[in-house]
């Protein structure tokens, strides 16, 4: 019944949930990158990416806001169809925007659309232990749940702006305590922005499930990063995070393939990278 999936380019078996969790036990590191249509989506595929994000930093690089709080249910479905149909190997994320998943019954269609019209193999979501209860109602509906813990853009006008989270030992205890409930209620992905090494380092090796890391050292399970950084075209100054992948690269699909080598054997990140 299912064969035509399973011989569809089965020299190239596309990205699934137990790919990634093998990929930690065998301490493969996982490179994951953003997109935000149809031809990237092809090229990052094509390059060897992993896990593609249709990320809500669309709201930036792509609409020119100043944070991603403008991002609508709508806009993320339509960005990440487009991506879905770019891809063919690679396990595709896609974020739920900011309050689209106020209670448990709206992420839940809001879940449910970015699946159906999106093409998302999963959802990502910000928030800590607060948000468990929604992680754990989204996983009772077999979705696919990716916890973003650490810097969370959605929040930055409450929490006064992009900075470093988790710099002393209660803050790292609390992120350490969300990572764990929000695994408890379900996660099968957390994802780590802008924290100290030693604490991506810590709560990867607390978990079971992989920890994607984004300016948190070189020890979680993999990296992303915003596309449009490593290739160079987001103006202004940049993260301390970001690495310019264009210089001795002949294209952008050799600048994401770079990205991907420098991940694979731990290049990237460089103790420049970190916090
Ligand atoms: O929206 C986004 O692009 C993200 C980053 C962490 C990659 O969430």
């Amino acid at each position: 019944m299912y064969t035509q999936l399973q011989q569809r380019d089965s020299d190239r078996p596309t990205v699934t949930l137990n790919t990634l969790g093998q990929m930690k036990q065998r301490a493969e590191k996982i490179a994951c990158m953003t997109a935000y249509d149809a031809s990237f989506a092809a090229l990052l595929d094509a390059a060897g990416v992993d896990v593609v994000l249709v990320g809500d930093s669309l709201g930036m690089v792509i609409q020119g806001h100043d944070t991603t709080v403008p991002v609508t249910m709508d806009h993320m479905v339509y960005h990440s169809a487009a991506v879905a149909r770019g891809l063919h190997r690679p396990f595709l994320i896609a974020d739920m925007p900011f309050m689209s998943y106020p209670s448990r019954e709206v992420a839940l269609t809001n879940a449910v659309r970015l699946m159906q019209e999106g093409g998302a193999r999963m959802v990502k979501l910000e928030g800590g232990q607060a948000q468990a209860q929604i992680v754990e109602f989204l996983a009772s509906h077999d979705i696919a749940v990716c916890a973003h813990l650490g810097l969370k853009p959605q929040s930055v006008h409450k929490t006064g702006g992009f900075r470093v989270q988790g710099r002393d030992d209660q803050a790292a205890q609390r992120m350490l305590d969300d990572a764990l409930a929000l695994e408890a209620a379900g996660a099968d992905l957390v994802l780590l922005e802008c924290i100290p090494a030693a604490l991506g380092r810590g709560i990867s090796q607390e978990l079971k499930v992989p920890a994607i890391g984004i300016g948190a050292g070189p020890d979680t399970d993999g990296q992303i990063l915003v596309l449009y950084d490593i290739l160079d075209i987001t103006a202004g100054r940049k993260p301390r995070f970001v690495r310019n992948f264009m210089p001795g690269s002949d294209s952008p699909q050799t600048a994401v393939a770079h990205y991907v080598e420098a991940v694979k054997s731990g290049e990237y990140p460089a103790p420049e990278h970190c916090f």
